[in-house]
């Protein structure tokens, strides 16, 4: 079993819409429950935290919004300013560089760097210190971005070591990339849902986090898994059944057998959902040892402070 406990640096990655930023906030809960302070830093993303935590709106300033737990929502432009800012400490300078209306136009087109502002600004918080002395963060989870499984954010490290001179930026990426492959220190937390193709996608980026990119997969997290409710007779049973060729509402006004043809319509139509989510649970399993969490689908709004805390127990 992985332990996400003493991370330092948790990566939360997967395709677009399948929780990652409900697993964000889930898992931050967790943590923060156990004694840590964490920080959820999104990346520019639609922000729902505060409902996840019932906080004020999250912005581009980190605020506290719960008990020990801390969210960002990091804007690449603003990140990329801030950043300039601490490598150019001379303001003179500063000011030549960022405020410079053709450095400003060309800057945020450079491949990479709007997602290193967002990396980099994310590792520089598991750098800060508090004024009490210890680390400001126990830990940083970086919801990452959906386009391109927030992977080509993980890519521009290594871009930069390979080909920036040195200087304050190679530094920095060399260090945020030491973090990123240790771990001890760090863990890639995959999300992916019981369906074809997100399994199918989800197998791809693990292979990518493991081989291409050599990043410490620390579990698969699959969400919004329906609980069976058949046995395996009444599955087989129902399995018979095309649940679109039943005649509802075809009895002649007949209330009773309208109602016993729906609720049977619905069994079918469930009982398909559970052979389709139990085919991928197996594929998805049969492929990769990776330790894995397994969430039930929530029937009620999973953005809401209850919610949060229920899917929370599971890490
Ligand atoms: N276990 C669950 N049960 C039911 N609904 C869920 C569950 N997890 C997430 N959801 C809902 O699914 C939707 C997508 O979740 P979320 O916003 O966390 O995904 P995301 O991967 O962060 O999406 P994006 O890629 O757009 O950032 C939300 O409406 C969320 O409340
Ligand atoms: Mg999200």
């Amino acid at each position: 079993m992985w332990s996400p406990d003493e991370r330092r640096f948790i990566f939360v990655t997967g395709k677009g819409g399948v929780g990652k930023t409900t697993v964000a906030a889930a898992l931050g809960r967790a943590l923060a429950a156990r004694g840590k302070r964490v920080l959820i830093a999104m990346c520019n993303a639609k922000e729902r935290i505060s409902s996840m935590f019932a906080s004020e709106l999250v912005g581009s300033e980190i605020v506290l919004v719960g008990e020990r737990i801390w969210a960002v929502n990091i804007e690449p432009e603003r990140a990329f300013e801030e950043y300039g800012r601490m490598v150019l400490k001379v303001a003179a300078l500063y000011r030549v560089v960022f405020q410079n209306k053709y450095v400003r136009s060309f800057l945020p087109a450079v491949p990479g760097l709007s997602e290193w502002a967002m990396l980099g600004k994310a590792w520089y918080h598991t750098t800060e210190v508090s004024e009490r002395g210890g680390h400001r963060f126990d830990v940083v989870l970086l919801d990452a971005p959906a386009t391109g499984h927030g992977l080509d954010m993980l890519r521009v490290p290594k871009i930069i070591l390979e080909i920036v001179p040195p200087g304050v930026l190679r530094r920095d990426a060399e260090s945020a990339w030491k973090m990123f492959t240790d771990p001890a220190r760090t863990g890639v937390v995959v999300v992916t849902l019981p369906e074809e193709l997100p399994v199918t996608e989800t197998l791809q980026l693990v292979q990518s986090i493991d081989h291409e990119l050599e990043l410490p997969l620390g579990t698969l997290v699959v969400n919004r898994v329906v609980k069976s409710l058949f046995s395996e007779t009444e599955a087989s049973e129902l399995a018979k059944i095309e649940p679109d060729e039943i005649p509802v509402g075809a009895a002649g006004g007949d209330v009773e057998s309208d109602e016993a043809q729906g609720v049977l319509q619905a069994a079918a139509r469930r009982a398909i959902q559970e052979r389709h989510q139990a085919a991928s649970l197996e594929r998805l399993f049969a492929h990769t040892d990776a330790p894995r969490i397994v969430l039930p689908f929530l029937f009620d709004d999973a953005a809401t402070p209850s919610a949060i805390k229920k899917l929370a127990e599971y890490f």
